[in-house]
């Protein structure tokens, strides 16, 4: 039967093919696995309950590396295991023996790699426990991994715009460095996580095992399963599920811990996404003022390439838009696919170009330089005091109440706590908790490159995680502490927060952080940032707060 329908439709896909063959260029494909209607059939192939005969399962302590290993001894993700299984390409002009890794250049798109603690001022440090210290309670917040582009990025009307062409009687020819764009076709679906996604996330909460396995013994003492907080889009809930399996494993996940799905939806209170009940964050000139400041970055910053890309194509004038979509499919493709012929067209600087890029859009967006940063990231700070103090938070922010006065959606007494988000409510978090200063020195420069300035693939890329670690210290008054890592780099919080001294491993009193913590919580003014009338523009340092005209 099913022969026969392929049998049938034969000519008609070699028609198509022939007429396709030289009018391929910017089209658009996709692939659908598992086949329609097909199920796994347990009454054939029964799993390990029904089949038995499991051998000695004998277990053993709960792995607690993060106290057991000197603090020299880290497990850095320098080499990135996030981004094995991909290979990337040298970029243009280079063979790549100056060690010049494009992937470190791609903000957001970045898999996330190991930051270290001297890139922030503290040189004698590692997230291991400090001396004298134990652990005793850890708080996550995360990113997923690796998705498609977001739908509405530029790489498929950059494809729309090549089909568009070839589709013209002038027709569309590429040649030199760009010939292979003859025969390209737009392969990315949107959205959905990708199989690198996948394992940055299940590599993630193995790590998290590894470190932290020990706190789990709370729970076990408590007869109680951890919480863990995700939302409802397809890419979050399967991030979620993938840090579990790395966590729990595989298929013990689906039995040990509780994964709780926030509806992200517009008009619904979500902490995990703030942006659907903060109407400013989504006006051009108070929530994107990022991406305007940054695309006009682009429209200056990339001549000498668009003029040597242009001259190997004719049908089509590319604007830095386009040089943007090709340098976004070097990132999404080499994610998604494994390799990118786009990678090799742009030099090392296009690629600090295409860095810095992202990094004005995400200060401006939802760092330091935007007027709904902090108000965005309120709902997440209002949730973690709530969790330092065993208190219920308050619902002037993101924050969903309903879910927040009930225990069992939000309890206050975990060892272990690990929220999935994504990476512009990490920085509008980071933004809430008055990290800014640590990221750059003043606002980041919009009309040419500056050193020293935030670095979006460092604070915002995929994976990426801040930890925050409670501990108990036999050397330290108050002996209760606290200290906040990002992406393995441990944060001199003395300078963020009034009433810290400088610690060479970063703590701080628990207490005197909770104090800033409230009094930030009351300074942010979440009604006016979300809801008033006011202009921002890029060049302002507002630490996350809207100006009052
Ligand atoms: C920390 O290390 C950096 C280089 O990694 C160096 O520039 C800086 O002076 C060091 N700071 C201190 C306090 O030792
Ligand atoms: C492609 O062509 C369609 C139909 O002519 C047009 O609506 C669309 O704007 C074009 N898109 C691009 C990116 O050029
Ligand atoms: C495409 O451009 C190349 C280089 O300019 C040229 O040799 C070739 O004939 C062109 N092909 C078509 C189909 O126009
Ligand atoms: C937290 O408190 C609840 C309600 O008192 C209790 O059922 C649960 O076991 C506690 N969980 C932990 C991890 O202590
Ligand atoms: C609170 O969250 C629940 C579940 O995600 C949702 O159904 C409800 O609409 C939310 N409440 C508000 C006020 O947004
Ligand atoms: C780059 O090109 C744009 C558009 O043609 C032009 O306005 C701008 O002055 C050029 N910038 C530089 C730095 O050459
Ligand atoms: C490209 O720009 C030139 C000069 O403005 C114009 O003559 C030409 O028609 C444009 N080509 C396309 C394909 O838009
Ligand atoms: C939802 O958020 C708004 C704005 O902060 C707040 O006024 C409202 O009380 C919240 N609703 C719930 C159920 O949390
Ligand atoms: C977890 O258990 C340890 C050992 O009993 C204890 O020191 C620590 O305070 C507990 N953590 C929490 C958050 O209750
Ligand atoms: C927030 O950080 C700034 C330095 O960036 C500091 O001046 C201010 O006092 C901090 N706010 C609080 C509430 O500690
Ligand atoms: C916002 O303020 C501007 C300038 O003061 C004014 O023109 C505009 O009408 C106000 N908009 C609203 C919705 O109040």
């Amino acid at each position: 039967m099913l022969r026969v329908a392929l049998l049938g439709l034969l000519p008609y896909l070699a028609l198509v093919n022939a007429a396709v063959l030289d009018k391929k260029a910017g089209t658009t494909t996709s692939d659908v696995f598992p086949p329609a209607s097909t199920t796994v059939n347990t009454a054939v192939f029964p799993d390990e309950s029904e089949v038995g005969y499991p051998g000695i399962t004998v277990t053993g302590v709960e792995p607690a590396a993060i106290q057991t290993a000197p603090a020299s001894l880290y497990a850095y993700n320098t080499d990135p295991v996030s981004s094995y299984p991909l290979v990337s390409d040298h970029p243009e002009g280079s063979d790549g023996s100056d060690g010049f890794d494009i992937t470190k250049h791609w903000g957001n798109l970045s898999p996330w790699y190991s930051v270290p603690s001297s890139y922030y001022g503290l040189n004698d440090t590692s997230p291991n426990t400090p001396e004298g210290c134990s652990i005793t309670q850890v708080h996550l917040l995360y990113r997923h991994g690796a998705r498609y582009p977001t739908s509405g990025a530029p790489p498929s009307a950059f494809a729309t715009k090549i089909a568009n062409a070839t589709a013209q009687s002038g027709g569309f020819n590429a040649s030199g460095e760009l010939e292979f764009l003859n025969d390209w076709s737009y392969l990315l679906g949107a959205e959905l996580l990708t199989v690198s996604g996948r394992l940055q996330n299940f590599a993630l909460g193995a790590s998290f095992r590894q470190q932290y396995g020990y706190l789990l013994n709370n729970f076990t003492e408590a007869g109680t399963l951890p919480v863990f907080r995700t939302e409802s889009q397809d890419r979050m809930v399967k991030t979620a599920n993938n840090f579990a399996a790395g966590m729990f494993g595989v298929p013990e996940y689906l039995d040990q811990v509780n994964i709780e799905i926030m509806v992200e939806t517009p008009g619904v209170n979500n902490t995990g996404a703030p942006y659907e009940n903060c109407p400013n964050s989504n006006i051009a000139s108070r929530g994107s003022i990022g991406s305007t400041a940054a695309n006009a970055f682009a429209k200056n910053a990339f001549n000498g390439t668009l003029e040597r890309l242009q001259n190997q194509i004719t049908g089509v004038n590319l604007t830095s838009t386009d040089i943007i979509a090709m340098l976004e499919l070097c990132s999404y493709e080499t994610d998604a696919l494994g390799y990118s012929a786009f990678c090799k067209l742009f030099t090392e600087e296009d690629f600090e170009n295409y860095e810095y890029y992202f990094d004005i859009s995400f200060y401006y967006n939802n760092g330091a330089g935007s007027p709904v940063a902090a108000a965005q990231g309120k709902g997440f700070l209002a949730e973690f005091v709530a969790r330092f103090t065993q208190s219920i938070p308050s619902a002037d922010s993101s924050v969903n109440s309903t879910l927040d006065n009930n225990p069992t959606y939000f309890p206050l007494n975990q060892s272990i706590y690990a929220d999935a988000t994504h990476e512009v409510v990490l920085l509008d978090t980071f933004t809430a908790f008055n990290l800014t200063a640590l990221f750059s020195s003043g606002p980041v420069a919009t009309d040419k490159r500056m050193e020293n300035s935030f670095r979006a693939s460092q604070v915002v890329p995929f994976a990426t995680h801040m930890t925050i670690q409670v501990l108990e210290c036999s050397n330290t008054s108050p002996s209760k502490q606290i200290r906040f890592i990002i992406n393995d780099a441990v944060l001199p919080i003395d300078k963020s927060y009034a009433g810290c001294e400088y610690n060479k491993d970063g703590m701080c009193s628990f207490d005197t952080v909770v104090d800033v913590l409230q009094k930030r919580l009351e300074e942010i003014d979440w009604d006016y940032d979300c809801l008033g009338n006011y202009t921002a523009s890029p060049g302002n340092d507002y630490n996350g707060r809207a100006p009052r005209d």
